[in-house]
């Protein structure tokens, strides 16, 4: 197999939620979250699926840790379920929640692990659902308590910390779409109003972490919208920049409105003139709150647009060619996506970059000879490495990659229509099987962990690149 030349800090992760895989929704004290209501909803999820017991990860807490120590990553990135530790958001503290949490983080340490964790990853306390969530003005208050519930419990032995996954989606998802959960369908005025209370949420939780956990790294998860330039020609590289930071739609699903914020560029002027009489109000000391100092700029990055620069210079969106490779998500695989986003992201908002999600779903079963034979991941996770490792030589930061996602889980609104696991899930007996990716990606880890350490490792094998080996 083959090794990527990241140094020996790199951080060689793998990330889950713990809506998507915990189960357990009512056991041990755990409180109802807005997408256990949610999901109740006739039609709200894909052919009636829920999430009461999604990976049983709860109950399979042992030998999921045994999976991570076998897949030899040095991180994992998971969430707390609020609920299951504040079940009201609020208030009493449910020791049995917070146990669970600590036999996840003592197995994690006890394999050499470091935990990477998310303090919030959607799945909101019903109680504060019912309250407004982030409609709510109270929801940064809310939201700080719970971080400092969380380090002074668990700031002993977590020093890693993100404290937001893509807020667009649990925001224009839930509040405005009406796809994810609350399901509502808002004026565009309250929607972005409580996208700012989730940015606030956000600064006053970074504080407190601050304020509780010694040496504590922190982080958020948006998602990065990029566009990868059409050729290396400057002109298609100022296009493909900066259309990646440009406000093309009156939409939440962009990179600049939630990252500009974050990392101390304030709101972006052409996000602000898009939404007009509709954008937040808020004051320049609340900018300041928001644009605590962060120890990464980290992002999920799962695809781009290709885009080409104009005759004036301006972007123009290609169109992909017919047949291009798409996951079963119907996603474009555009694995130079990392390549040229951690550049862009480095030229704009600094380093060091991590990569908190990539993968992809592919249509994963169980083979006549027991085994999941993922080619189109293992190739895909080649890809992806081998363009981050591009950014690198071209003198980006590239400080972590966390492969989404361990198991199979519950994929939102998709119910478990989607496979994104590294390990098959069979949803009725809730047997793991590895499949092929999960043996490339160990194997693709312990020959760069070798490499970065000095000892021999097998080079690069162009064969197991194809023709990306000598692009
Ligand atoms: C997201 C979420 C994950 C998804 C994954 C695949 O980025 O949407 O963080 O929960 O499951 O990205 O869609």
């Amino acid at each position: 197999m083959s090794h990527f030349a990241f140094d020996e800090k790199f951080a060689w992760g793998v990330a889950t939620a713990s809506y998507q895989i915990e189960g357990a929704a009512a056991q041990d004290g755990r409180g109802p979250s807005n997408w256990d209501e949610f999901a109740q909803r006739p039609g709200a999820i894909y052919s009636g699926h829920h999430a009461q017991v999604a990976c049983d990860h709860y109950g399979h807490l042992s030998q999921d840790l045994d999976l991570l120590k076998d897949l030899g990553v040095t991180a994992y990135r998971f969430s707390v379920a609020w609920s299951r530790v504040v079940p009201e958001g609020v208030g009493a503290i449910n020791h049995a929640g917070v146990a669970f949490y600590d036999r996840l983080i003592d197995g994690l340490l006890g394999r050499g692990i470091t935990p990477y964790l998310t303090l919030y990853h959607w799945d909101l306390p019903a109680a504060l659902e019912h309250a407004g969530g982030f409609l709510n003005p109270q929801a940064p208050a809310w939201f700080e308590a719970w971080a400092r519930v969380v380090a002074e419990r668990f700031g002993d032995r977590v020093k890693h910390y993100f404290t937001l996954n893509e807020p667009h989606a649990f925001i224009e998802g839930g509040l405005r779409h009406g796809r994810h959960a609350p399901g509502h369908q808002l004026p565009l005025s309250l929607v972005l109003q409580a996208g700012h209370h989730a940015l606030l949420a956000h600064g006053r939780a970074v504080q407190a972490l601050r304020a509780l956990v010694a040496d504590s790294w922190v982080a958020m998860a948006p998602v990065l919208i990029c566009a990868t330039p059409e050729s290396e020609a400057p002109a298609d590289l100022e296009a493909a920049r900066s259309w990646t930071f440009s406000m093309n739609a009156p939409e939440l699903r962009c990179t600049s409105w939630w990252m500009d914020p974050i990392y101390g560029r304030g709101y972006p002027s052409d996000g602000l003139r898009l939404f007009g009489a509709d954008a937040p109000r808020f004051t320049s000391a609340e900018l300041d709150l928001i644009a605590q100092p962060l120890d990464a700029v980290a992002f999920n990055l799962y695809d781009a647009a290709v885009v080409r620069a104009g005759p004036e210079g301006q972007a123009e969106v290609c169109q992909l060619p017919p047949g291009g490779a798409r996951t079963a998500f119907n996603w474009p695989v555009s694995a130079q996506a990392h390549h040229y986003g951690p550049l862009f992201a480095q030229q704009r908002y600094g380093g060091p970059i991590v990569i908190a999600e990539n993968g992809l779903s592919c249509r994963d079963w169980i083979h006549l000879d027991g085994c999941v034979h993922d080619a189109e991941r293992v190739d895909f996770l080649l890809r992806h490495l081998t363009e981050l490792a591009h950014a690198q030589q071209r003198g980006v930061r590239i400080a972590g990659y966390f492969h989404w996602s361990l198991l199979d889980n519950f994929e939102w609104n998709h119910g478990y229509r989607e496979r994104f696991g590294l390990v098959y899930v069979d949803y009725q007996t809730l047997r793991r099987t590895k499949k092929d990716s999960f043996y490339a990606y160990r194997d693709v880890i312990a020959q760069s962990r070798r490499h970065a350490a000095g000892s021999p490792s097998s080079p690069l094998q162009d064969d197991a690149l194809g023709p990306l080996a000598h692009s």
